[in-house]
C-alpha cells in the first residue's frame, strides 16, 4: 500500500511544524505549498534531514505556487489531506476577524487548486477568521461539506485542558474539556460537559476543589488562549498548538480512528442551525465528518452559542459582501 499524500498550503509557522509532526507520527509524503520561494523547498529538505535522525520513513516536496495561478497547484494532485494555513497571522492588536478582507481572498485560489488537484482529500482550514474561511474554502473548491473542515475546538479544547490541569494540579491527560462556537471571543467553553477524571467542573466547585472565581477566570483565559500567544511572540499567532491539532484531525481521518472532536463543521438541523460552519462536537473518520454531536444545552449556555454563531453569520455576511461570487 503507497503511503498517504498530504498536502500543506502554506509552509509558514504553522506548515512547518505541521510537516514536522506529520514526519515524526509518519503519517505519510508531504507536498508543502507557499508562495514565498525557497521557503516550501527548505523546510522541506530541512526536516527530510532530520528523518534519519529521528527514523522517520517520508518524502517531502516544496513547491512554489502563485497566487490565483491554479495550475500551480498541480503538485498536490491526488492528495488525501490538505491542510490549508496559506495568508498572514494576527499581529497585536489584532482580531482574527481583522484578517478577514486579505485570507478572503487567498481562499479563492487555495480553494480553486483544491477542487482541481485534490477533489476527494479532507481539507482541514486552520487561516484565520476559521469559521468564515473554513465556509468560503468550501464554497471555492465545490468539495462535499462532510469533507471540509475548520481546526479551531481543538485547539481551544486544548487551552482549556491545560489551564484546567495546571490549576487542579492534575495530569492533563485526565482532563477532558468542551468548547463550542466560533473561534473568537464569542467561543464557549462549557464547564458542565469539562471534568477532571470524570468529575464535572461544577462538582470540583461544591467539593471546594477550585472557586467559581477561578473558573470563570480560566474560561476568560481560553477565550483570550490566542491573544495571550499574539501578545508575547509579537510578530505571530501561536503555531505548536494549533499544528498539533491538525494533525490530531487529520490523524483520526487517515486510520478512521472515530475520533470524537470538536470541530468548525457545516450544520444543519441541529443546534436550532440550518446550514452553516461553526464548531461543534464531530466524529471523524475515513468519512471526515461522520456525525455532528448535538449536546443539550441550557439557556444561559444557547444564549452563548446563540451570540458566537451570531458573530460567525456576520463575518460570512462580510465575505459576501466582499466577493461578489460566493452566494
Ligand atoms: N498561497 C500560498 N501561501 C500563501 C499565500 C497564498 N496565496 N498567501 C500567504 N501564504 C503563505 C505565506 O507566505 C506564509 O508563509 O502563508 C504562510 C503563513 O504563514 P505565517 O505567516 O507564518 O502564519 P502562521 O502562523 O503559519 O498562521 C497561518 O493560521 O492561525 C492562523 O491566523 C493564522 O491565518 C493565519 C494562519
Amino acid at each position: 500500500m503507497s503511503r498517504s499524500k498530504i498536502a500543506l498550503i502554506g509552509a509558514g509557522q504553522i506548515g512547518g511544524t505541521l510537516a514536522h509532526l506529520i514526519g515524526l507520527k509518519e503519517l505519510g509524503d508531504v507536498v508543502l505549498c507557499d508562495i514565498a520561494d525557497g521557503i516550501p523547498q527548505g523546510k522541506g529538505l530541512d526536516i527530510a534531514e532530520s528523518s534519519p535522525v529521528d527514523g522517520f520513513d517520508a518524502a517531502f516536496a516544496g513547491v512554489s505556487t502563485e497566487k490565483d495561478n491554479v495550475a500551480s497547484y498541480a503538485p498536490i494532485q491526488g492528495a488525501d489531506v490538505c491542510i490549508v494555513t496559506a495568508g498572514v497571522p494576527r499581529k497585536p492588536g489584532m482580531s482574527r476577524d481583522d484578517l478577514l478582507g486579505i485570507n478572503l481572498s487567498v481562499m479563492k485560489g487555495v480553494g480553486e487548486g483544491i477542487g482541481k488537484y485534490a477533489p476527494d482529500a479532507f481539507v482541514i482550514c486552520i487561516t484565520n477568521p476559521l469559521d468564515a474561511m473554513v465556509w468560503a474554502l468550501q464554497q471555492f473548491s465545490g468539495l462535499p461539506k462532510p469533507k471540509v473542515v475548520g481546526m479551531a475546538g481543538v485547539l481551544d479544547s486544548a487551552r482549556f485542558r491545560y489551564f484546567l490541569a495546571e490549576e487542579f494540579k492534575v495530569s492533563v491527560k485526565d482532563v477532558s474539556a468542551f468548547v463550542l462556537g466560533g473561534h473568537g471571543d464569542t467561543m464557549v467553553p462549557l464547564t458542565r460537559y469539562s471534568t477532571v477524571g470524570g468529575i464535572p467542573l461544577p462538582d470540583l466547585v461544591k467539593m471546594g476543589w477550585t472557586t467559581q472565581e477561578k473558573l470563570d477566570g480560566i474560561v476568560q483565559r481560553t477565550r483570550d488562549g490566542g491573544a495571550e500567544i499574539v501578545g508575547l511572540l509579537k510578530t505571530g499567532s501561536a503555531f505548536y498548538a494549533p499544528a498539533a491539532s491538525a494533525v490530531q484531525m487529520a490523524e483520526a481521518y487517515l486510520k478512521d480512528q472515530k475520533r470524537v472532536l470538536p470541530c468548525a463543521a457545516w450544520v444543519e438541523d441541529a443546534y436550532g442551525l440550518d446550514g452553516m460552519y461553526v464548531g461543534v462536537p464531530t466524529v471523524i473518520g475515513a468519512g471526515g465528518i461522520e456525525k455532528v454531536v448535538e449536546i443539550s444545552l441550557n439557556k444561559d449556555e444557547q444564549a452563548m452559542m446563540d451570540k458566537s454563531t451570531e458573530a460567525v453569520k456576520g463575518l460570512v455576511a462580510a465575505c459576501k459582501a466582499i466577493d461578489g461570487s460566493l452566494a
